[in-house]
């Protein structure tokens, strides 16, 4: 099958097995150099670009894989939530080629693709499990069962774990994409995480909701008092020192909730997935409780398209029945809906 995901700022093509969802190949252009300028997404852009960019890309993605358009059985395209300009290209665009080729169309969610992603090439496949998702639009915990059936326990009350690492990038003056910056500048040689004390926004709350916007304003009045502009050993221990906040109330809520919920399983998914200290304080904490820990592979961490054909090849594997085609996209697809 082939399957496309434009959500967002990343175009992605991939192409899986239909009955095992193996990914075969897996084809992403990102766009995170034309954003740069603006500090952030601009969805004129990106929508422009995906049109541009996509039918090269499955071109691509087909001859990597050394597979024809008639060899294949079905078509996957991301259908919410995101960007409503971004999905429509990639919505269409499957739509379309389902239509042309005669082919099952299948509507997936793209939290759905983040939180399932863990299992990619797992042969054991999805297991009962407690989800955090951590990405640039959403921060939730899950108690995922099975494939398809899902229960949310908490999300944030304002921004999401990413954006909170954007933001606080850009305050800090550090290029557009901030996460991967900040992760960058925590492991440079005598970064201090204990630098700046600042707020685990509700870690004690009791309940699996997040919220970061309070530890982003600390860190804007934090600048306030520090010589400006801040110099480079102050901008590196703040990033630290953040980083070290956030990563703290993600692993204790996760903990908390693997523990209220019983499973011993606890998966990590989504774009901040892809951080070194996450992966290693999450990698402790589940070690020294005797939980499993799954994190989804760096490369399928960050918006990508074999998440989505993994989910679509699941819902083959269940039988479900294929999307219609005049089913729309919807940017606020919550977890749980239909895909
Ligand atoms: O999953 P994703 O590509 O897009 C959404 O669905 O939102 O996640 C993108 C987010 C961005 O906020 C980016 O800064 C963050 O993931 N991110 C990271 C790292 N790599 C990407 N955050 C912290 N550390 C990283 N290494
Ligand atoms: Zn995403």
């Amino acid at each position: 099958m082939l399957a496309i995901e434009t959500s967002c700022d990343e175009t992605a093509v991939a192409i899986a097995r239909g009955d095992s969802g193996e990914i075969l190949c897996g084809a992403i252009s990102s766009q995170i150099a034309l954003h740069q300028p603006y500090g952030g997404v601009v969805p004129e852009l990106a929508s422009r670009n995906h049109n541009l960019i996509l039918r090269p890309l499955i071109e691509q993605a087909l001859g990597e894989a050394g597979i024809r358009p008639a060899d294949l059985t079905a078509i996957a395209a991301t259908s919410g939530p995101g960007l409503a300009s971004s999905l429509l290209i990639g919505n269409t665009t499957a739509k379309a080629l389902a239509l042309a080729l005669r082919l099952p169309f299948h509507a997936v969610n793209h939290l759905e693709g983040h939180l399932l992603s863990p299992f990619i090439g797992d042969p054991g496949g999805v297991r009962p499990n407690l989800s955090l998702v951590v990405s640039g639009g959403h921060t939730l915990l899950v108690h995922t069962r099975a494939a398809g059936d899902y229960t949310v326990l908490g999300s944030t009350r304002d921004d999401a774990a990413g954006e909170a690492f954007d933001k606080v990038g850009k305050m800090l003056g550090l290029p557009y994409p901030g996460g991967p910056e900040i992760d960058r500048r925590a492991r440079r040689p005598g970064a201090n995480r204990a630098a700046y004390d600042l707020p685990r926004s509700m870690i004690d709350s009791g309940d699996y909701q997040f919220s970061f916007s309070g530890l982003k304003t600390a860190v804007y009045y934090l600048l306030q008092k520090l010589e400006s502009p801040p110099g480079e050993d102050t901008v590196t221990d703040l990033c630290a020192s953040f980083q070290e906040a956030v990563i703290d109330v993600l692993v204790a809520k996760t903990l908390a909730a693997a523990a209220d919920t019983g499973e011993r399983l606890v998966t990590v998914s989504g774009g901040v997935s892809c951080n070194s200290r996450l992966r290693e304080a999450m990698t402790a904490a589940c070690h020294s409780r005797g939980l499993d820990l799954r994190i989804a592979a760096p490369a399928y961490t960050t918006d990508n398209a074999a998440m989505i054909a993994y989910v679509a090849a699941i819902k083959q594997g269940l039988s479900a029945d294929p999307t219609r085609l005049d089913q729309d996209i919807d940017p606020n697809l919550g977890l749980g809906a239909a895909g």
